[in-house]
């Protein structure tokens, strides 16, 4: 292995990054990855860490940073892709190297946590932990209800009997209502991605041509829901709907699942969260879905919390907001959170939280795994679920502490998994 130097790409970069992109994943030329390949590199040199070697560019990695609601705060995930070596320099530690630079640049650029698909076995040398990938799937086939059995086209049949109507998303119209839908839909939903609305966006003069898998649902001139979807109806990417209006998700989804049977499709996957906000309404309408939550495989859905610290100052306001509303509001004491790598101690009383502060011997600690604890920050896991080291160590007034913490709550899927 030869000395090696890592840095952040800049605009010279783009077709050196381009050239070992396509060069390590064997892009065709031409092909549709050939060419997004290349406005990716184009659009977001800076976004990439290079490795060069001798002055010439042999690895990339994109880091794609997004913030991630947890309650009514904000954490900074980095999505990790597009990791590359040169195949005349693969399997000599560079792509280790890259990746090692690549965690130690997230840490020390106000990163909390990571995620990224692929070898589980490659990046769980970086800290990375496989965690489960969560999709709603709807199955399109005949339905056999006793002796009858109904066929695709009777099943998956337009909206009907509903006090609005679905459209095509037209953006002249309906892109600052989409916006707000959005908010509504997310607001406080940990798990999902924070989109600042722009007040300043200038809305196309000119109607958008009609997509049957871009729909709007309306209801007395007002647009209550939208729905985009892909792959010839067979992916939903985004679903949001005014929450005081559930009609308008039956609405949207009947028209989806209608036009994916008509176009022959068996199964329609989205990632739609897995909660009470969402799941009753598909079943009050007759809806019928699976729930799959993928774990593990060689190659997965990976995530790493690569700063607890800063994570846990992040999310202290909310931490504070849940532990005044339960019955530990006037606790006072220490708690140590941590799991393999790194351990944080706050400090409670009064109902406040300070996080990052040097524990004395009382202090109690919820020691657990890394793919636990993120699972309790998102809410998809409660405490008392959580498989946790010393539980008995843990005194039943700190444990309801960490219950105040860490319950489950309404949680997004998708943007981690
Ligand atoms: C994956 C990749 C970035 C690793 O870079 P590299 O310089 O070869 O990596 P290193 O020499 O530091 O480490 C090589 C290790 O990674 C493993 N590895 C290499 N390519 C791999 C792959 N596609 N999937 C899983 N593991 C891989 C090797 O088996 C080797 O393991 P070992 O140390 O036990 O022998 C590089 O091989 C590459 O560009 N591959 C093609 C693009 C790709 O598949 N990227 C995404 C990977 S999920």
């Amino acid at each position: 292995m030869q000395r090696f130097h890592s840095r952040s790409g800049v605009a010279d970069d783009t077709e050196a990054i381009f050239e070992v992109m396509v060069r390590a994943f064997h892009v065709e030329e031409n092909s549709d990855r050939w060419h997004s390949w290349h406005k990716l590199a184009v659009r977001d040199a800076e976004r990439f860490r290079v490795l060069e070697v001798e002055g010439r560019v042999v690895g990339v990695a994109i880091i794609k940073s997004e913030r991630l609601c947890v309650g009514s705060c904000e954490i900074v995930k980095a999505d990790v892709g597009e990791v590359s070596v040169l195949p005349q320099y693969q399997g000599k530690g560079y792509g280790s190297a890259l990746m090692r630079d690549v965690v130690q640049w997230m840490r020390d650029s106000d990163c909390d946590m990571s995620r990224l698909g692929g070898s589980a076995i490659f990046y769980r040398r970086f800290g990375y932990v496989p965690f489960p990938r969560r999709s709603v799937v709807f199955p399109i086939e005949p339905v056999r209800a006793g002796a009858n059995i109904m066929p695709v086209q009777e099943v998956f049949r337009p909206p009907e009997g509903l006090p609005g109507k679905v459209r095509p998303y037209d953006a002249s119209r309906d892109a600052v209502r989409k916006d707000e839908l959005y908010q509504l839909f997310h607001k406080g939903r940990s798990g999902s991605i924070v989109r600042d609305p722009d007040p300043n966006a200038k809305l196309p003069s000119r109607p958008s041509s009609p997509n049957p898998l871009r729909i709007v649902y309306e209801a007395d001139g007002i647009v209550e829901g939208y729905l985009d979807a892909g792959d010839d109806a067979r992916s939903i990417g985004g679903v949001a709907f005014n929450p005081s209006c559930p009609d308008a998700f039956v609405g949207l989804m009947t028209q989806i699942l209608h036009v994916a049977a008509e176009r022959g499709a068996n199964l329609v996957s989205s990632c739609l969260p897995f909660d009470a906000a969402v799941l009753p309404i598909l079943t009050g309408a007759n809806i019928a879905f699976t729930l799959i939550e993928r774990q593990g495989g060689r190659a997965s859905n990976m995530i790493q919390i690569v700063h607890l610290a800063s994570l846990l100052s992040k999310i202290t306001p909310e931490l504070e907001l849940r532990l005044r509303s339960s019955s530990a509001a006037d606790w006072r004491g220490e708690i140590e959170i941590g799991f393999e790598g790194q351990r944080v101690g706050l400090r409670v009383g009064n109902g406040s939280v300070s996080t990052n502060v040097p524990l004395g011997d009382g202090a109690f600690r919820m020691q657990t795994d890394q793919r636990t604890l993120m699972k309790l920050l998102l809410g998809i896991l409660s405490f008392e679920e959580a498989p946790t080291l010393d539980r008995e160590s843990i005194h039943p007034s700190a444990a309801a502490v960490l219950s105040a913490w860490f319950p489950r709550r309404h949680t997004a899927s998708g943007p981690w998994g």
